[in-house]
């Protein structure tokens, strides 16, 4: 029942019987109507003429809606503006939605569709974000993340963030540095593939409001955003999200627009709506990940030790701002992953380019930040004749050099100690020996081997987006029922919340419950993003919890004139020395003396805050750490290859639910190998994404999940900062334990030149890359 237990998802049997229900599942209202839509086929385009009246003539078609009927504001965007719900005027990416057909049937909303005739002047488009930069197309103005400049230089200001400082510290350190490298890497992007497509449905609240049910990781955001593109306030809308079948950043701003369009279909028309996109409209209507270019120079001793690094990070960030801010200020926070950088300086570009807008995706950009000094340390490594692991673990935070290019103190540097575990477990010596004779005879098969840590740094980096709040019921029977403003995406949040309300009020698992997140149980409420999810909503219900108990407490204490303190809940019952008077009666006796049976709690997570203007604080309330070895055989003549053996040791501080932490570090892993080595997004030169289905689109399946797969969980180390009930959270950080998958490729590969060259291998290293990266060595040779 306890937080620490091993308690399964609540969900666990609906999943896998395929009985829990996901919105597309629902019966729908009678007389609901479905919604599809026309997407552009330009990049960048005027649209010169849009004449709908074929498509309004169409069988089933109940309505044809357009930008001009937009009773109040064309706008979806998360942050910024920039996202317009329909095209008006212009388009700015291809698969971007122009027009929405409202029919009695799926089919014939979607046949209605190609009837439209619709003439576009198409622009100039910007695909590359290289040139992007260079011609100062960005989606917002940039940044720089400087260290303090010692002492001389300190008199040109202390705070160093305009958005073309280029001298510093940095440049200094690779001037005087015994060996400078170089690097560039081109890191793809990747689709959230959500197995739940994005989908709303709109129906009629009460007289005059809407409830919307949406597959989203944000539901007030959905309020919000469908509040005003309807010009109505927000007290008239509900959103509410009973489950998503996954979101992985993509439903945390993305499903807004579905949210809204549905919506407003139901206001025009009176009657309920369904709007679901098919796989390849979602896949060309809505962001992903960021893909990413990277420049490095490192300095380093002899030893291998960094003395300085200059990394800067092109963030492809699609047409419009959405969450771009953040997540390149997330992939700077992260360019120094578990090392300590010397003299730093790390630049992010936000480039602005005609495609779908990039958002977030497990990680938001923490990822691609790591991938450059993850790079390097193999290439320290082949420069200087060394084992990268030994590199690797030189640099390391630890207490002594424990401050970030940020400004924030890495206070408990587990990483040193969790790797020599992890090298000790995984045998990583002894194997390291044995495949290194093994490639020295095997001229075409070639085994790798990598240990790569991840340390990740937990928090919203957007202050304000740390709060939580819950609301707890419970009812004359003893029942619980909890509403917390986090959503359920497949993670298992829910489970721990109630672990948690359980175990304050002494109750078992069963007595408690959560159903929906509803907005007009819990407003204003964050999105359930940054990993945060538990840290944040577990928290609240927990304060609403004690309130309830602590008010029971001093209810039994007059009832039974004994002292307040002597009392307790346990086992389902309240405990008062040798007495005990059952949860039923004591929740009864409560009632009839008219004690209030419901709270709300609170949180909001103390002593963060980061200056964006100078590029410093402390964003981040703690780091979750990790490392994983992986062990990679390629055959050099095809490129194919397979993962023969991974061992993980991850941190989760005390955890909260074993069993879910697990699944969410074996989870998120192999979505990380996804991303770094199947998964390939391709465009055509006019901006198309070509690969728009799971045909051409490879996500892993249970049989690229690693034979040999043995993942462990940190214990003996509870978070230095008074988490909830010191665990830490495990969302996010385990998809960065993959890039051992890719550094074992590039060992694989760098043994075909004895280890002297370092391999450049862009990502996903698909079959072809690798191969491709093997006939470069051959030839270097
Ligand atoms: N796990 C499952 N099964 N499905 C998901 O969609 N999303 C990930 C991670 N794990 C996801 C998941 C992402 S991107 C985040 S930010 C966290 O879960 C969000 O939930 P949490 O904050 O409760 O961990
Ligand atoms: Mo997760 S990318 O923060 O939704």
């Amino acid at each position: 029942v306890a937080p620490g237990h091993a308690a399964p998802h609540d969900s666990a049997v609906g999943h896998v019987t395929g009985r829990a229900a996901y919105i597309d599942d629902l019966p729908g209202p009678a007389d609901m109507l479905q919604l599809a839509v026309g997407l552009s086929p330009h990049a960048h385009a005027r649209i010169t003429r849009l004449d709908l009246d074929e498509v309004r003539r169409q069988p089933g078609v109940v309505d044809v809606i357009t930008a001009a009927d937009i009773p109040g504001v064309n706008e979806v965007g998360a942050v910024y503006p920039g996202d317009p719900l329909l095209a008006e005027g212009k388009v700015r990416y291809a698969g971007q939605m122009v027009f929405a057909v409202l029919a009695d049937t799926l089919d014939n909303a979607r046949r209605a569709v190609p009837h439209a005739a619709i003439d576009y002047a198409p622009l100039d488009a910007a695909l590359d974000p290289v040139a992007s930069i260079a011609a100062g197309l960005t989606v917002l103005p940039e940044h720089v993340h400087e260290r303090p400049l010692p002492a001389p230089a300190l008199d040109r200001g202390a705070t160093m963030a305009s958005d073309t400082q280029t001298s510093g510290n940095a440049p200094a350190a690779l001037a005087h540095a015994p060996h400078v490298l170089a690097g560039e890497q081109v890191i793809g992007g990747q689709e959230h593939f959500y197995l739940e497509g994005q989908i709303a449905q709109a129906e009629a609240l009460d007289d005059d409001g809407l409830r919307i049910l949406t597959s989203s990781q944000h539901p007030s955001e959905v309020q919000k955003l469908v509040a005003e593109v309807l010009g109505v306030s927000l007290n008239t809308i509900v959103a509410e999200v009973r489950r998503m079948g996954g979101g992985f950043g993509g439903k945390e701003s993305q499903a807004a627009a579905l949210g809204a369009l549905a919506a407003l279909a139901a206001q025009r028309s009176g009657r309920a709506v369904r709007f679901r996109l098919p796989r390849a409209d979602d896949m060309q209507a809505t962001g992903k990940r960021h893909g990413f270019h990277n420049r490095y120079r490192v300095g380093f001793d002899d030893s291998g030790r960094l003395t300085g690094a200059d990394i800067e990070l092109i963030g492809n960030c699609g047409h419009s701002p959405d969450l771009s801010e953040g997540v390149v200020d997330r992939a700077m926070f992260h360019a120094d992953n578990a090392y300590y950088l010397g003299d730093a300086r790390v630049t992010g570009h936000r480039a602005m380019t005609h495609t779908v807008s990039n958002t977030a995706f497990r990680g938001f950009g923490g990822p691609q930040g790591m991938m450059p000094i993850e790079a390097a340390m193999d290439d320290i490594a082949r420069h200087l004749g060394l084992d990268p692991l030994d590199v690797r673990k030189r640099n390391l935070y630890d207490h002594e050099r424990c401050e970030t290019h940020y400004g924030q103190t890495v206070d408990q540097p587990l990483i040193g100690e969790l790797i020599e575990t992890l090298e000790a477990s995984s045998d990583y010596r002894a194997r390291r020996h044995a495949i290194t004779a093994f490639n020295a005879t095997s001229p075409v098969i070639r085994k790798g081997l990598a240990l790569t840590p991840v340390k990740f740094g937990i928090s919203f980096t957007a202050q304000h987006l740390n709060q939580a709040g819950a609301l707890l019921a419970i009812y004359t029977d003893g029942s619980v029922l909890i509403n917390h403003g986090g959503t359920e995406m497949g993670q298992g949040l829910h489970t721990k919340v109630c672990q948690v309300v359980a175990r304050e009020l002494g109750l078992p698992l069963e007595r408690v419950r959560i159903s929906a997140t509803r907005t007009d149980k819990v407003p204003n409420t964050s999105p359930t993003a940054a990993s945060s999810g538990a840290d944040l909503n577990g928290m609240a219900a927990r304060e609403a919890a004690i309130t309830l108990r602590e008010r029971l407490c001093e209810f039994a204490a007059g009832w039974l004139g004994v002292p307040g303190e002597s009392l307790s809940l346990a086992d389902e019952a309240l405990i008062a020395g040798e007495r005990r008077i059952g949860w039923h009666e004591l929740i009864q006796q409560a009632y009839m003396a008219r004690v209030p049976l419901s709270a709300t709690g609170f949180y909001a997570t103390p002593e963060i805050h980061y200056d964006r203007t100078t590029g410093r604080g402390r964003p981040f309330y703690y780091y979750a750490w990790g490392a994983a070895v992986s062990e990679v055989h390629v055959d050099t003549l095809t490129g194919e290859y397979r993962v023969a053996r991974v061992d993980i040791l991850h941190d989760v501080g005390d955890s909260l639910n074993p069993a879910i932490d697990r699944g969410q570090v074996e989870g998120g892993f192999v979505q990380g190998m996804g991303w770094l080595t199947s998964e390939e997004l391709k465009w055509d030169e006019a901006g198309h994404l070509l690969t728009t289905g799971p045909a051409t689109y490879k996500i892993p399946t249970c049989g690229d999940v690693p034979r040999d797969f043995r993942v462990q969980l940190l214990e003996g180390h509870p978070n230095s900062q008074a988490t909830l009930y010191r665990s830490k959270a495990v969302g996010e950080p385990p998809l960065m334990l993959a890039i051992s998958v890719w550094s074992a490729l590039r060992d694989a590969i760098a043994s075909l030149a004895d280890y002297r060259i370092s391999p450049r291998l862009d990502t996903p290293a698909t079959p072809e890359r690798v191969l491709t990266a093997c006939r470069a060595l051959h030839e270097a040779e």
